[in-house]
């Protein structure tokens, strides 16, 4: 058989051959790290405001970074690939077994692990117009289709969704809430797109549930996903201790679901892929309930001051659901170079398909505020 490539180089001697769907990706763009932006406008690294990847602004919690330090004794060796401890303390937070449970190097992990466990060319992947981006990426690199299906009010249009699977469909990715909008789907919007899937579908569509800024939501909001896990074997549900956690640089996250479909992620995953120090981290930090509940104290009281502050500006935004808002200011990138000029950095989102917004990560109170100054003579300069 003849494989079909793309000749990405053509120099003489280096000649790589990708299949298409690999060549026609558009690599992740991460935030801006602060040295880069110090080092491109000549400022102070320390008076750099990064608000543009969602990170806890409280930085890592105490208890995670002293049971690192505890379990940098056992760096010479291989981490445990069960990763047997964590699950203990997973399984016993969730109440479920461990064959219920799924390990990742970060939550982005679980997504490709998903990915790469259940597509192939020709099978084909449902999720939102404005869904994170890793949808799209993990699809593409399989040669697998995407669904995309418009969002509504900029959210995911469920009954939409639903109609939108067909015969290939085999994972239907939702985030909730989402990024980089900021939205939230209620439970019973939930409860009622899974029950149709399963009543069409039966176990052949496996829906993703992405519940990577769970904790930030207030309490009643939440949604019984593990609940929602016990009753349908199609359902994965995935975290993340990147967030609310404060164990972003780490890398760990983890998925719920019935063992059938727990086996097939560990088929794919690599036995090593959470190192010991994450494993050790996350466990303190998921015991760890004062760090959690200030961590959603500081972005319910920051969310509230940046909303504040756009409402005062007259800008228009998304009420936010997450530890970020989505804020339309027109000219984005002219407004994003000119916060980049005053050491604030945000997320561009044009590549989302908003070309008018930015999406601002919630930080300390006095983040909020410079990046809020920043944006005041910003908008100022440009109403003269
Ligand atoms: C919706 C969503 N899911 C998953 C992730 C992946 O996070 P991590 O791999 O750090 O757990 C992110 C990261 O920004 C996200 O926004």
């Amino acid at each position: 058989m003849i494989s079909v490539g793309v000749n990405l180089m053509s120099s003489k001697d280096s000649v790589l051959i990708a299949p298409p769907h690999v060549a026609a990706i558009a690599p992740y763009q991460a935030g801006k790290p602060i040295e880069e932006l110090a080092r491109e406008f000549g400022l102070d690294p320390k008076q750099i405001v990064k608000l543009a990847s969602n990170e806890n602004p409280l930085g890592m919690p105490e208890s995670a970074r002293l049971a690192i330090v505890a379990a940098t004794a056992q760096l010479g060796r291989y981490p445990d690939p069960a990763g047997f401890e964590l699950k203990h303390a997973l399984s016993a937070r969730w109440s479920v077994p461990q064959n219920w449970l799924t390990l990742g190097n970060g939550s982005n992990d679980i997504l490709e692990l998903v990915a790469s466990a259940l597509l192939e060319p020709g099978s084909s992947v449902v999720y939102a117009q404005h869904a994170f981006v890793v949808y799209r990426l993990a699809t593409q690199a399989r040669g697998a289709r995407h669904l995309v299906v418009p969002a509504k009010d900029f959210g995911h249009d469920l009954p939409a969704m639903l109609e939108a699977i067909d015969d290939t469909t085999r994972v239907v990715f939702i985030a909730n809430p989402n990024n980089p909008t900021g939205t939230y789907l209620p439970n019973a919007q939930l409860e009622a797109f899974l029950a149709a899937v399963a009543q069409r579908h039966g176990t052949r569509v496996t829906v993703v549930l992405d519940e990577a800024y769970n904790e930030f939501l207030e309490p009643e909001l939440r949604v019984d996903s593990v609940g929602l896990v016990k009753r349908y074997a199609n359902l994965l549900v995935s975290r993340s201790f990147s967030k609310a956690y404060g164990l972003a640089g780490l890398r760990v996250g983890y998925a719920i679901a019935q063992p059938t479909l727990t086996d097939l992620m560990n088929r794919v995953r690599q036995p090593f892929n959470v190192n010991s120090l994450a494993q050790a981290a996350a466990i303190a930090a998921l015991q760890d309930t004062e760090f959690l509940a200030k961590s959603f104290a500081v972005n319910r009281d920051g969310k509230a001051q940046l909303q504040d502050g756009f409402a005062k500006l007259g800008l228009t935004f998304i009420p936010s659901y997450s530890n970020f808002v989505l804020v339309k200011v027109g000219d984005a990138p002219h407004v994003n170079l000119e916060l980049l000029k005053r050491g604030v950095i945000v997320r561009p989102v044009a590549g989302d398909g908003l070309p008018e917004w930015l999406r601002v990560s919630i930080g300390l109170p006095h983040e909020n505020q410079t990046f809020l100054d920043a944006l005041t003579a910003i908008v100022q300069a440009d109403a003269k």
